[in-house]
């Protein structure tokens, strides 16, 4: 027998408790270790307000009793001083800066007003300070503006909700977009509030409640980052038009089918199309969905405080925070990424702008051509080209952030608007021969927003007027939006 052994059965029972501490220990600093590593999912085990949620609680401030991080951070989407080249919270008036947008909405609200969108928190105060709800509108409207809408539509039902006028709403809806827009207030799961969504998977045979957690991350933005349109004359219930796919070829074939007319363009008179923002549809073209990315991936980045880790809620551009939305992935500078970014969207915007100059002229010429006695037939192959070449440029700029999500998608349905676009003058340069129009036609001044909209016959004073009315009439019985 050695000496060792010799202590070993000499005193058995310290090395087994020398043994078992050390194991302990061991296990101890596992345990830490993983704490560490796991903290998300240890903070999850602890989400379980302490102070109960009611069902349908509209109010965030009532949520951010329970949960102080995520709460000061989404409160912190009023902020409205990050600019970009194309996006940000500061306040871009697209119509200032792309004057042509007012000619080709001649005719449909957005040429009166048309500012890129800020924060979640100035959802309410911005609608209702938009001239483009001087017309009436329906409930539907607000579906993407407020936690007050899930609450309205368990109490009213979704079909009563869209077809209330927006005005009779105005009072019951204050709170800004939030919590209970994404969560289950008991469970603090992320849910889908907003029936269009569940309803437009049904419709495809597929169910929202088997998404994985990843696809959620994705769904409560799908919610209302899409285009959509609102059904029915008396109806309008919100329908987001993916039967057919959800490409813009396959939602342009989805309007033609159920023969949806946004608006008649009032210079040359062709049924329109106006896109919304399909950010969620033209995101799934892109390389990072492709890789399995998620919206919240870039928008709602993780951050950590005092050794707690959470998800930071300022939704906003990822440009105002490239190291915790980009460089977490990717190694390059913050200024490589930026230019990244920024080249992606200018190429994108030279077609943009290539598609609007001859839209522009397709609209105006059409006109010439029906004063000098063009006949509706000889006139609706234009048309159908002008509408379909004006949905897919609508399709991509519509899209804030689509040509970054997927640049390639985008440039592809541009170059598809400028050559149907293109097409469209084709014919009218025919057509305008044989009535003995001499070419080219002359086009307006329209280099400032104001030319433009004194162009197509808007009496902005006169709008603006309305407006503080209506404010001063109604708006201002409804109450200041909750913080
Ligand atoms: C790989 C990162 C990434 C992912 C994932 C991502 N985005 Fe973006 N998003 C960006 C960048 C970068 C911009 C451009 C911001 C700018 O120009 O300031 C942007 C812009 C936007 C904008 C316009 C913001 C602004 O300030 O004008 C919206 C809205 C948007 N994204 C929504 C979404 C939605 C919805 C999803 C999921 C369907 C999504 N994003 C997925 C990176 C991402
Ligand atoms: C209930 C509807 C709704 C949901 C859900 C929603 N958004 Fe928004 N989002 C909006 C509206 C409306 C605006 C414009 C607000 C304004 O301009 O007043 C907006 C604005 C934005 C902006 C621009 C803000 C800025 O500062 O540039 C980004 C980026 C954005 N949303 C991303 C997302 C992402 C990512 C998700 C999912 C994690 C999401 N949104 C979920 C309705 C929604
Ligand atoms: C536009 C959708 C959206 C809104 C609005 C929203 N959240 Fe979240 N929230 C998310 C997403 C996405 C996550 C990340 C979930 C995950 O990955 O597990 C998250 C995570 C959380 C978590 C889990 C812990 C963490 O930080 O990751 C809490 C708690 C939370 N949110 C609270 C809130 C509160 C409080 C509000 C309102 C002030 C709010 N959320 C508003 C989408 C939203
Ligand atoms: C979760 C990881 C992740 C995050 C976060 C992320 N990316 Fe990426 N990114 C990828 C992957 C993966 C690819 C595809 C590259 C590949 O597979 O080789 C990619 C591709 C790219 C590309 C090339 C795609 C193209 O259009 O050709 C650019 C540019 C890019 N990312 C920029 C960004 C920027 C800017 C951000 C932040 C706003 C960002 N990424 C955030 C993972 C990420």
């Amino acid at each position: 027998m050695s000496g060792d052994q010799t202590k070993f059965t000499q005193k058995p029972l310290f090395y087994w408790m020398l043994f078992i501490a050390t194991a302990v220990v061991v296990f101890l600093i596992g345990l830490f270790g993983a704490s560490v590593l796991e903290r998300r999912s240890e903070s999850y085990q602890l989400l379980q307000p302490v102070k109960p949620i009611a069902d349908w609680e509209p109010s965030n401030a009532a949520w951010g009793e329970n949960y102080p991080r995520e709460y000061e951070t989404y409160r912190a989407t009023a902020e409205t001083t990050f600019a970009s080249l194309h996006g940000g919270s500061a306040t871009i008036d697209a119509l200032e800066r792309y004057p042509r947008l007012v000619v080709l909405w001649a005719g449909y609200a957005f040429s009166r007003d048309y500012k890129q969108g800020r924060g979640h928190y100035h959802a309410v105060e911005d609608i209702r300070n938009t001239l483009r709800t001087n017309v009436p509108q329906p409930g539907t409207c607000w579906s993407c503006k407020s936690t007050d809408v899930p609450r309205l539509i368990n109490k009213m039902g979704a079909a009563e909700f869209y077809k209330a006028k927006w005005e009779d709403l105005g009072s019951e809806v204050v709170n800004n977009i939030g919590c209970q827009d994404c969560h289950d207030p008991k469970t603090m799961n992320l849910r889908i509030t907003r029936p269009a969504l569940i309803e437009a998977y049904q419709r495809q045979g597929k169910k929202i409640e088997e998404s994985t957690h990843q696809q959620m991350r994705s769904q409560v933005c799908a919610q209302c980052h899409v285009e959509y349109y609102f059904k029915g004359k008396q109806e309008k219930y919100l329908t987001f038009p993916w039967d057919e796919g959800s490409t813009a070829e396959q939602i342009q074939a989805y309007y033609d089918k159920v023969e949806h007319v946004d608006w008649v363009h009032k210079i040359s008179g062709a049924p329109m199309l106006k896109a919304q923002h399909p950010d969620w549809e033209i995101f799934q073209m892109g390389i990072h969905f492709q890789r399995g990315l998620a919206c919240a991936d870039c928008h709602m980045p993780y951050r950590s405080e005092g050794g707690v880790k959470f998800t930071n809620h300022k939704i906003a551009s990822p440009l105002e925070n490239v190291a915790g939305s980009c460089q977490v992935c990717h190694r390059e500078s913050e200024k490589a990424l930026i230019d990244n970014v920024q080249e992606r969207q200018e190429k994108v915007r030279q077609l943009a702008g290539m598609a609007e100059d001859l839209l522009v002229r397709a609209h105006i010429e059409t006109r010439v051509a029906l004063d000098r006695g063009a006949t509706p037939e000889q006139i609706k192959p234009v048309y159908q080209l002008i509408r379909q070449a004006q949905w897919r440029w609508d399709f991509v700029v519509a899209s804030h952030g689509g040509s970054f999500h997927a640049p390639i998608e985008c440039a592809r349905i541009m170059g598809n608007a400028i050559e149907k676009a293109a097409e469209a003058r084709t014919q009218l340069a025919g057509l305008l021969g044989r009535l003995g129009v001499e070419l080219p036609v002359a086009m307006p001044d329209i280099s400032t927003k104001a030319k433009a909209q004194r162009y197509i016959g808007l009496d902005m004073a006169r709008l603006e007027a309305e407006k503080a009315d209506f404010k001063a009439r109604v708006i201002s019985t409804w109450g200041e939006p909750a913080l």
